[in-house]
Order: structure tokens, then sequence, then C-alpha cells
């Protein structure tokens, strides 16, 4: 990004779009420094495009091919043209439910954040919120990382906890999994977009407001 112009980022997404709610209200409100220049998804009814929309924000549904967890080729680079075309600086995964491979992690190199829902690395995958309450630990939280080859495996940028509670179902659990999230994204961005965070290895320095 040159200097003068506005932090782009690209926002994809699977579902309901909650954390991408949370930063573009902190965007409206002047939170994060920083502009929505495309909003993804791999899903056609994704409420996230839904909210993009009403928010007047490009906003476009790309089909992901015939793979159930990574994006096939031809979706891969229609999703990388797409996001350079919209001349975006960062990827913001908010949901986005496909591995990210090869080209698309080289187009967007050390570029791309994910929030996941458990304190990383505890839990990585699916339902992160069940595997905790199923495991039985007390404490459980939310955690924004830089994504690599890996599957939740980046460096951390920054986490939040959450208490598990005795009576807590994976439905109340996830609720409030998610409040934080919508606290923790939207001060992780604000921080990539003022350039407060710096990569050293696998620790990552920021100032998280
Ligand atoms: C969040 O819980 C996030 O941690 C996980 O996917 C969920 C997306 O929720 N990666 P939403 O679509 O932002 O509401």
């Amino acid at each position: 990004m040159s200097s003068g112009e506005t932090f782009r980022l690209g926002v994809l997404g699977s579902g309901k779009g909650s954390n991408f709610v949370a930063i573009a209200d902190a965007i409206a409100v002047g939170k994060i420094p920083a502009q929505v220049a495309l909003v993804l998804s791999d899903a056609e009814k994704a409420g996230m495009l839904e909210h993009a929309r009403t928010r007047t924000l490009p906003a476009r549904f790309i089909p992901p091919g015939n793979f159930r967890t990574k994006l096939d080729e031809d979706a891969e680079r229609a999703y990388v043209s797409a996001l350079l075309e919209a001349r975006v600086d960062w990827i913001v995964l908010a949901g986005f439910m496909r591995v990210l491979k090869g080209d698309f992690l080289r187009a967007f190199e050390g570029r791309i954040v994910n929030i996941h829902p458990s304190l990383l690395p505890s839990f990585p995958g699916l339902e992160a919120w069940k595997q905790a309450l199923d495991h039985g630990v007390k404490v459980t939280g939310c955690t924004v990382h830089f994504v690599d080859a890996g599957v939740d495996s980046g460096p951390i940028i920054g986490q939040q906890t959450v208490p598990v509670l005795d009576d807590d179902t994976p439905e109340t659990l996830h609720q409030r999994i998610q409040v934080a999230e919508h606290e923790l994204y939207p001060r992780c961005v604000a921080a990539l977009a003022r350039g407060e965070v710096s990569v050293q290895g696998r620790r990552v320095v920021s100032r998280i407001g």
C-alpha cells in the first residue's frame, strides 16, 4: 500500500457474517483506519453477502469448485484475481470454511489473518467450542492469527479468554465466544491497519488497543 491510501481489506466468509459486521461497524465509526474493498463468499446464500450488500459494499459469490474443504484450481484463480483487481492489501478470513493453499497463500503472503473460536494451539479445526466442552477445559476463548499452510497454525496476533460454565451447551459456549470474537477481531485488524503489528518468527508484537 502506498502512503496516503486507505488500507484495503478483502473479507472472505461462508456463514452468517457476524465477525464481518463487527469489523464493518468498527470501520464505520472510525475505529479501524481501513475500507472493505471486497467481500467474497463460497456460499451463495451466506448472510455475510447480505450484510455487505446492505452496507453497499462490493460483495460476490464465487463458486468454490468440486472440493468440500478447499478451492479447486479454477476457483482459487478466480478468488485471487478478484482480490487483486479490487487492490486488496490484506485478507481477513471471517468464518471461511475452506483451507487456503499454495497460489492463494503466495499471492498474499504474510497478509492473511483468521479468527478461530478457541485458544490456539488448543482445539484447531472444526467446532472448536465443542472440542473444548468435550475436553472439559474451564477456560477457552478465541484467537486471531496469521494464516500459513497449516490448519489454524500461523503466528498468534491476539487472544481473548472466555470461561466455560458448568451448564454450558455447545450453543451457549459458542455464543459467548462469538461475543469475545466481535471485540477481539476489530481490535486486531485496527492494529494491523495502523501498522502496529510485527512478526518475529512465531512471535507477534503488536499494540492491540
Ligand atoms: C466464528 O466463530 C469464527 O471463529 C470461525 O467461524 C465463525 C464465523 O462466524 N472461524 P460468523 O460468520 O462471523 O458469524
